[in-house]
């Protein structure tokens, strides 16, 4: 969902079918390996993917903030809290340029947040899982961050100009974020043997769940072939994954602290850390809404946005006014 699509099977046919020669220039476009912008005929189906896919990743975003948020008044030095606040308030930015990204397909923010709240659109099961102490600040940072950005940076290529170029700062900033969570577990690791321990614990519980950020499986996936003919998606759920297992693993090493997978082995063959299985009914139970912490992130994104609807209002009136102003002087 972090630069994933989850939902119902989606059709080519679309809006730009109505008009054959306009299609024809979208796929030109397509084959040519140029950008689709904001003013170019599209199929429905390819504006409809990309509304739900970067809103989903919007509210990932957004949602996202909340397990971090929870840690920021408990870092354990200043340092660590001014760290942690700019990196949620990174999320916070994440999520600004995706909304916008998705508005220039005729979406506008307050209908995407409104099916967030309304539950009609998911976001990363990732964030439904608590933070129980400051080392999850490590492994979040570290794996979920480092996940998004396997996911993410293909999407720099994506065919759609907005989303493409929103994704290139974005993943700047996540490979800031992994950092942090890398060397907030390094420190842990190296410290006592209760802080060794509080790593590894966070480490135990955030494997699994990261591996599952990457989707289903490609023959679970019903929607991947059509977003890889749209350029949307350049590789599969299963490759993105494999790429992030062979990236943790070396840096798992260095930090000293062991990933919870028995079946975790070098594959000589495949030049590719083999892995065991996944349990898909839990990723699938988390994202029907069965997670630990499902009902919590929703309920309070949903007393943010009614506490806030003050800012948005006096927004709104002082950008009356200033066109009411520049009105008048004309
Ligand atoms: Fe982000
Ligand atoms: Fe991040």
């Amino acid at each position: 969902m972090y630069g994933n699509d989850f939902g119902p099977k989606i059709t080519a046919d679309g809006d730009a079918g109505d008009d054959p020669a306009l299609l024809d220039g979208f796929q030109r476009t397509l084959d040519a390996g140029d950008r689709i912008e904001p003013r170019d005929a599209m199929p429905a189906g390819y504006r409809k993917t990309l509304i739900r896919q970067i809103a989903q990743h919007a509210h990932s975003e957004i949602i996202g903030m909340q397990p971090e948020g929870n840690w920021i008044t408990r870092a354990p030095s200043l340092r660590r809290k001014a760290i942690l606040m700019a990196k949620v308030q990174d999320e916070a930015g994440h999520g600004l340029y995706l909304y916008a990204a998705a508005e220039t397909l005729g979406a506008s923010r307050e209908e995407l947040l409104n099916l967030l709240h309304d539950g009609k659109q998911k976001y990363s099961s990732i964030f439904n899982y608590p933070t129980l102490t400051w080392a999850d600040m490590g492994a979040i940072g570290w794996l979920v961050d480092g996940a998004a950005i396997v996911n993410q940076v293909p999407i720099c290529r994506c065919s759609y100009g907005p989303y493409a170029r929103a994704m290139v700062r974005i993943c700047k900033e996540e490979s800031f974020h992994q950092r942090q969570g890398f060397e907030i577990l390094d420190t842990l690791s190296r410290g006592n043997p209760s802080q060794h321990a509080m790593a590894q614990d966070a480490i135990d519980r955030w494997w699994w769940p990261s591996l599952m950020m990457f989707g289903p499986p490609d023959d679970q996936s019903p929607n991947s072939a059509q977003s890889m003919a749209w350029g949307i998606k350049r590789f599969s759920n299963d490759e993105l994954r494999q790429r992030f297992v062979d990236m943790i693993v070396p840096q798992a090493k260095i930090l000293r602290l062991a990933l919870p997978d028995p079946d975790l082995r070098w594959n000589a063959e495949t030049e590719h850390w083999d892995f065991g299985p996944i349990d898909w009914a839990e990723f699938f139970g988390v994202l029907k809404g069965d997670g630990p912490c499902n009902e919590q992130r929703i309920a309070h994104r949903r007393g943010a946005h009614t506490d806030g609807a003050w800012v948005r209002e006096a927004a709104l009136a002082y950008a009356d006014k200033h066109v009411a102003r520049t009105a008048a002087v004309a």
